[in-house]
């Protein structure tokens, strides 16, 4: 009996609710992305976060270690049989100057708890979907795009990203590129993708295909014209918004003044807002 005792007690510890890296991808200096294990029991809603993060460091006096967790977007889409996250890294961030480093077979930290408000049930029916985004803030459309019901809702996604360099849009633009080769999402999709996808990405300081703020781009209405649709209406159109603080807002505004109501869960309206991981 002592010796079974003994036994559990120098079990070696792991981390609580920990999951295993399974890839990373390294795409700019500032950016990265990696899968992990998914939890049997882990039911979300493609568009939603969880907390996620690695232990911190023992406490100087009382050597106690602590989780160290942020809200981070789920990448992967609902059906996926394991988790995608999309990072920025700070070099002084508490918690992306560590996790950063993490390699397949490492464990992180996944508190099992899903919710947020950039979802499908949190939209009336329309017939174009919006969604914008400012550098990280991607992620959760990196989610909602490859979710079947994206297409089944909608005749037409209109995929905006705004971020300062062009290197930061190839992890955007690369899984839009992957949604033709995927067959179950082509069967919703159908023919025409590039008619169904609308996909514009600009920067602001490096020149690219499309340089300026998505929102100045609308003031002028020169995001309308290249994209050869209106300007959002409440009557058709609906959004999803998920970038910094300050872009979040002066969208809100604009969508405001095209007439469109903020929604939640509990209340689905025209459009729904989310902060991008900053760290
Ligand atoms: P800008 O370079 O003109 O500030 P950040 O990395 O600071 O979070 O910014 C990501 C992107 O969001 C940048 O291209 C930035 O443009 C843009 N941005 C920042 N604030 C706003 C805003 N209020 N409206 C539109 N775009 C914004």
């Amino acid at each position: 009996l002592t010796n079974v005792t003994e036994a559990k007690a120098i079990k070696v510890p792991t981390l609580p609710d920990a999951q295993t890296v399974t890839s990373v991808t390294h795409w700019t200096d500032r950016l990265f992305s990696f899968r992990v294990t998914r939890p049997a029991s882990l039911r979300f809603r493609s568009g939603e976060f969880v907390m996620i993060g690695l232990m911190g460091d023992p406490h100087p006096e009382t050597g106690k270690v602590k989780p160290l967790l942020r809200a981070y977007s789920i990448a992967s889409p609902s059906w996926d049989e394991e988790l995608e996250f999309y990072s920025i890294k700070v070099q002084d961030g508490p918690l992306t100057s560590k996790l950063q480093h993490i390699r397949p077979g490492d464990e992180i930290i996944l508190r099992p708890k899903p919710v947020g408000t950039l979802v499908h049930d949190a939209l009336l029916p329309g017939k174009r979907l919006w969604f914008f985004a400012t550098g990280t803030g991607f992620a959760p459309f990196a989610s909602l795009l490859r979710e079947p019901q994206t297409y089944e809702d909608y005749d037409e996604i209109v995929i905006t990203h705004t971020c300062r360099e062009a290197g930061e849009l190839t992890y955007g633009a690369e899984l839009i590129e992957s949604l033709k080769a995927d067959e179950l999402l082509n069967e919703v999709i159908g023919d025409g993708f590039w008619k169904k996808i609308k996909y514009y990405p600009t920067t602001t300081r490096e020149e690219s295909a499309k340089k300026g703020r998505i929102t100045d781009l609308m003031r002028s209405g020169e995001a309308f014209a290249d994209l050869e649709v209106p300007a959002l209406s409440p009557d058709t159109d609906r959004a999803m918004i998920c970038g910094n603080l300050a872009f979040n807002l002066e969208l809100k505004e604009m969508l405001e003044g095209y007439g469109l109501v903020e929604g939640a869960n509990s209340n689905p309206q025209h459009y729904v807002v989310e902060k991008a991981f900053l760290d």
